[in-house]
């Protein structure tokens, strides 16, 4: 780490915190034991630099240990060892700008430029005192690179040309608003979202769905048997240790049902018409590829029992069901229509004989060998 040295002249011989800071160092002192308060001795040092003109001079650091009863000596090491802390003059707008890695490989080093050209060298200050700059280490916004922070805040997805406005604007005192200086949300992609852009994610439907999406059938999780954890059945509460009234079971249950309904409505597509069958008239679902028994479960549950229903499912039934169970372009990817249309004429697949043959474990029912 470079030798940080603090810049005695231009600190003069006095520091005093402004009164409207008082109750900030109130607050930090409120968190320590009075034995404790050099506990705040970064936050104390960071209101200094703040009523300091950005920079901590030597008697500011005195103040700060006066205040924690601190030798001056610790808080000198404070303030010299965390780059935050300013130790020489800085202009009204201090430019950190980024030179790690991800930044240097996004053109930090022509933003370089841009800040010798704009105001000079490294941590000189311009002569009207609005602008000085220095580079820094990583600053956390790698995602949006090259980037810079000014006084408290960060200007991302830089090019050269508007940083040149950036630092034209507050060299004129024109104040610049931080954020994105491209098409960009957050760290989404340049031009908006490319992933995750379903509004079911968003809308709170899936909150009716069971398990965890888009796992592979053998590793769904298990529903869990007993809502007593690491407890035996026998010992979870039992209906007579908490009975509720039947008025209130019959409530709660028409709550459940229409929030199940709500959040259906939110899916997109749309839902398969159901049919009522004897159980005995139902297909075996699980001879489809990517069907079994939790899927088949739930979609019995939707009332579709038979190979003829799903075969004949359009696009937006598809759209639906994925929606429902959670599983974005599977159905589509593992061709459960077209399986389902060979199955329900008659047909076998090469996953349906083994299936009939026994070898699918996950297509046998609970107790099966
Ligand atoms: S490398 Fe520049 S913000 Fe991380």
């Amino acid at each position: 780490m470079a030798l940080r040295r603090f810049d005695i002249e231009a600190g003069g011989d006095s520091f005093a915190f402004k009164p409207e800071t008082e109750p900030n160092i109130e607050f930090w002192l409120g968190k320590y034991p009075e034995d404790k308060k050099r506990s705040a001795v970064i936050p104390l040092l960071w209101l200094a630099q703040k009523d300091n003109d950005g920079w901590l001079s030597e008697p500011a650091m005195r103040t700060v240990a006066d205040r924690l009863g601190m030798p001056y000596i610790r808080v000198y090491e404070v303030a010299t060892f965390y780059t935050m802390f300013k130790l020489a003059p800085v202009g009204k707008y201090h430019v950190q700008l980024c030179g790690t890695t991800p930044c240097m490989l996004r053109g930090a080093n022509d933003l370089k430029k841009v800040c010798e050209k704009k105001i000079g060298k490294k941590m000189a200050v311009t002569d009207d005192q609005r602008l000085s700059w220095e580079e820094v280490e990583c600053l956390g916004a790698c995602v949006n690179a090259p980037m810079v922070q000014i006084n408290d805040y960060y200007y991302e997805d830089l090019t050269p040309e508007s940083l040149d406005e950036i630092l034209g604007k507050l060299g004129n005192g024109v104040d610049v608003e931080p954020g994105n200086f491209v098409d960009r949300l957050n760290s989404a992609p340049e031009g908006g979202a490319t992933t995750l852009k379903e509004d079911t994610l968003y809308n709170g439907s899936r909150n009716s769905v069971k398990g965890l999406p888009n796992l592979p059938e053998s590793d769904a999780e298990e529903e869990p048997k007993s809502e007593a954890k690491g407890k035996p059945d026998r010992e979870a509460p039992t209906n007579v240790d908490r009975e509720e009234p039947k008025e209130e079971k019959l409530e709660a249950a028409e709550e459940g049902v229409e929030a199940t309904q709500d959040a259906e409505k939110q899916i997109e597509g749309t839902r398969p018409e159901p049919l009522e069958i004897d159980g005995k008239q139902a297909d075996d679902l699980k001879r489809i590829s990517g069907v079994g028994p939790k899927n088949e479960d739930q979609l019995n549950s939707l009332g579709i029992h038979k190979f003829s229903q799903i075969a004949a499912w359009t696009p937006e039934n598809v759209q639906w069901v994925e929606g429902y169970l959670s599983f974005r372009g599977r159905i589509e990817r593992e061709n459960w229509v077209g399986q389902a249309k060979t199955l329900a004429d008659g047909g076998e697949t090469d996953f349906s004989k083994r299936v009939d043959s026994g070898d699918v474990d996950s297509s046998r029912e609970e107790g099966e060998d």
